[in-house]
């Protein structure tokens, strides 16, 4: 069982290249499934994180030859493609579910369980079957199995109830082979939605709309092989522009997207962090950290759920009372427990949390529930004074490249051991 141990009070300062996007690369692997030629896909900016190599498995799994090198990935269709994504897989990684879409699409049938994933509340399916059922997919549950299958899917006008990012992508992508056209309602707008259309055009699809609530479609009778770069991830920026700010650094993150960190920036200007900007960088200055009124989570162009958890890190040393109101996940504030076992102020009713600056956070050993809690804690314990140590890293590598070494070339005093165990 790897930990981090991290002593705190070291300013970061340096700066850092940022490669490319888990939640871009994830479903642009499971649209790969799509392609029926002879050429491969070759993926590149890939970053080396846990579940990178989760859906590689299950493209081996299925019958596709996944090659990964430098920050490379290429992925070639097998002479037998199969519709049964092993379950092993689904409990590993909810992203798994997004392999619906497209086998459907490709194979007109899949077979596969409820998919698992991080603690941070109940996130049911609901929405990518009832769209998927829209365009002509019948679905079976027995014995715990989804059994989906379509003699062929239509094309169709699909009204989302939620503009839910999964169930947007997985019907974009169910919806590229089918007959006629389909309109998606009340899409999601995430910068990783487009970069799922840029990608699945350059296979040959024709996607338009996204980064809108209309996204049009007009199947396609098939889709090939290509190179593509995934955009960067702005999740992964957002945590290190924190993580500077909470130590009073000086750090410029390279190779991002601006405007995808807008509200991100906004935010933290608020709470008193000087942020410059170019095309494609951004650079945190030292500033006095304030509270911010209110920190609400939204759907995109909304301050991003998956930043929360750092950001309340970064409150917490912040002067004055700061509420945040989680509105996308249900339970997502499992982090605030053990930021108080590191002597944070913070209370938390239902969704709402109210957290008073203090002077100094105190080492501890603390644990990491999920992906983003674990970065939270990360950026408490480079402000701590003392030694803390985050259990249960394997969440973090889920969704960071070797954090341990990106901070650490940053001035950071961060180790991975295993099995430290420094409890009184
Ligand atoms: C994606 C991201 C995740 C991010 C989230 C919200 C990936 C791989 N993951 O997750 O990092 O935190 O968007 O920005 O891209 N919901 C339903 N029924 C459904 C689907 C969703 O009720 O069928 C609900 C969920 O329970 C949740 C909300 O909708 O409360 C948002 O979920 P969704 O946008 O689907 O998030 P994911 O695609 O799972």
């Amino acid at each position: 069982m790897e930990q981090f141990v991290v002593e705190g009070g070291n300013r970061l300062d340096g700066s850092l290249l940022v490669k490319g996007a888990k939640n871009s690369m994830l479903p642009i692997m499971a649209a790969s499934v799509l392609n029926s030629s002879e050429e491969s896909v070759v993926l590149h900016n890939i970053p080396n994180i846990y579940d990178l190599h989760v859906m590689k498995n299950i493209l081996g799994a299925l019958g596709f030859e996944v090659v990964y090198r430098g920050d490379t990935l290429q992925v070639t269709p097998g002479a037998e493609i199969h519709h049964t994504i092993p379950d092993e897989f689904m409990k590993e990684m909810r992203s798994s579910i997004f392999l619906m879409g497209p086998l459907l699409a490709r194979l007109g049938k899949v077979k596969l369980t409820y998919p698992g994933g991080c603690s941070i509340g109940p996130r049911p399916i609901d929405l990518h079957l009832k769209g998927l059922a829209s365009l002509g997919v019948q679905v079976r549950e027995e014995n715990g199995y989804i059994e989906a299958s379509a003699e062929k899917l239509l094309g169709t006008d699909i009204h989302l109830d939620y503009p839910s990012v999964g169930a947007t992508e997985n019907l974009i992508m169910a919806a590229v082979l089918a007959h006629g056209k389909t309109i998606i309602h009340n899409a999601a707008k995430e910068p990783e939605i487009v970069d799922l259309q840029n990608f699945l055009n350059t296979m040959g699809c024709q996607v338009r709309g996204a980064g809108t609530e209309k996204i049009r479609i007009a199947g396609v009778p098939a889709a090939g092989g290509c190179h593509y770069r995934i955009i960067p991830d702005r999740i992964v920026a957002g945590t290190y522009l924190m993580a500077a700010a909470i130590t009073g650094g000086q750090v410029t993150l390279h190779n991002i997207i601006p405007t995808h960190l807008d509200a991100v920036v906004a935010k933290l200007k608020e709470a008193g962090v000087e942020i410059q900007g170019t095309e494609d960088s951004l650079t945190v200055l030292n500033g006095r950290l304030q509270a911010v009124e209110t920190l609400r989570t939204l759907p995109y162009p909304g301050f991003p759920t998956d930043l929360q958890a750092p950001m309340s890190a970064l409150l917490t040393k912040a002067r004055g009372d700061s509420l945040i109101v989680e509105s996308v996940f249900e339970a997502r504030f499992q982090h605030m427990q053990e930021l108080i076992k590191m002597k944070a102020q913070v209370s938390v009713k239902g969704r709402n949390a109210l957290i008073t600056g203090v002077e100094r956070l105190v080492g501890a050993q603390v644990n990491a529930t999920d992906l983003r809690a674990g970065a939270a804690l990360v950026l408490a314990a480079l402000a701590a004074e003392g030694t803390s140590v985050i259990q249960h890293v394997w969440h973090i590598d889920r969704g960071y490249e070797c954090m341990e070494k990106a901070l650490g070339q940053l001035g950071a005093r961060i180790q991975r051991t295993s099995g430290l165990d420094l409890s009184p």
